[in-house]
């Protein structure tokens, strides 16, 4: 029988937020590090990279339970993005996933310190995967990849541009540039992973990769129009970030119609790509227009 999307999206969150819930309190750590994890874990969020790397492994007939130690490790590392970018030296927030950041209730040490512990141990869950699910030469891509997305090549390179950034007017590649990297980096793995994963040959794996990017740029210029026009209470975090940290963003560069217009292109580019392969992509589809129509 065929779900949709509220049905698979409510059983896989419960999967991985348990593996998240568990997994981080097993740890032999000192309490309050664990505290600190665990709040901006279990703060609420979307999941959407977990689900996305589901949802590809279901396209392929594959059970998504085989990729739940990967989907878990990029939830950590995009929790620990979060919690580095809400910190005073960076975006300086104080309200993130409907409540206050990491920093304001444990302080700034422990806030980079609860980030440090996620990337780290996000790695510890990936390695620790089970081999009868993942051979052990798809981990180490795996892995290979997930530190490229993540890194200074992939999402740390896109947040230090948009540091950059602050208070400059940027040409729209170089937007790309950094909505490419700081957001869509870790999108279009979570949905390559799910490729790989399922042993996707060259061809899907390149096709996948085509539809994240699009899906991954959406994703952003969507985060930048809810910036400015979005509700606090339904967003969970604070309007108008981006104006009073001086950034561009796709509104401030193409005006919000603009920005709408290039958002419809992304979302139909990346459809495009599901739709030249033959795979069982219905979720994918209802979760690209989900990106595309999101209030939060
Ligand atoms: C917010 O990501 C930061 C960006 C990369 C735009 P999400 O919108 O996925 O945040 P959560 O996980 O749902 O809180
Ligand atoms: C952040 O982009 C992307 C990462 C956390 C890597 P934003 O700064 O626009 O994200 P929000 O709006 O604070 O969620
Ligand atoms: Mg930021
Ligand atoms: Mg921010
Ligand atoms: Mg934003």
């Amino acid at each position: 029988m065929k779900v949709g999307l509220t049905t698979f999206s409510k059983k896989y969150k419960q999967l991985v937020e348990s593996y998240l819930k568990e997994s981080v309190s097993h740890l032999t750590a000192p309490s309050m590090i664990k505290e600190a994890m665990l709040y901006s874990l279990e703060a609420g969020g979307k999941r959407i990279r977990p689900l996305l790397l589901f949802a590809t492994l279901e396209a392929f007939g594959k059970k998504g339970e085989i990729g739940l130690e990967t989907a878990a490790a990029i939830e950590m590392i995009h929790t620990y993005s979060l919690i580095h970018d809400d910190l005073p030296s960076m975006d300086n927030d104080d309200l993130r996933r409907g409540k206050p950041t990491n920093h304001k209730v444990f302080g700034e040490a422990y806030a980079i310190l609860a980030g440090d512990a996620l990337l780290t141990y996000s790695f510890q869950v990936v390695s620790n995967a089970s081999s009868d699910h993942i051979p052990a030469e798809v981990k180490l891509k795996l892995i290979t990849e997930l530190a490229k997305a993540s890194g200074a090549e992939g999402m740390v390179g896109g947040q230090v541009a948009d540091m950059d950034g602050e208070g400059k007017r940027l040409s729209l590649e170089e937007l790309e540039y950094i909505h490419i990297h700081k957001t869509g980096k870790l999108l279009e793995y979570s949905v390559v992973a799910g490729a790989m994963i399922a042993g996707a040959n060259a061809h899907q794996r390149e096709m996948f990769a085509t539809f994240a990017y699009h899906l991954g740029l959406a994703f952003q210029i969507r985060d930048d129009i809810l910036d400015l026009e979005g509700d606090e209470e339904i967003i969970g975090k604070k309007v108008g970030s981006d104006e009073q940290n001086n950034k561009s963003t796709y509104p401030s560069l193409l005006t919000m119609e603009g920005a709408r217009q290039s958002l419809v292109k992304h979302i139909t580019l990346a459809k495009n790509a599901l739709n030249s392969m033959e795979l069982e992509t219905d979720i994918l589809q209802e979760i690209t227009d989900l990106v595309a129509n999101r209030n939060h």
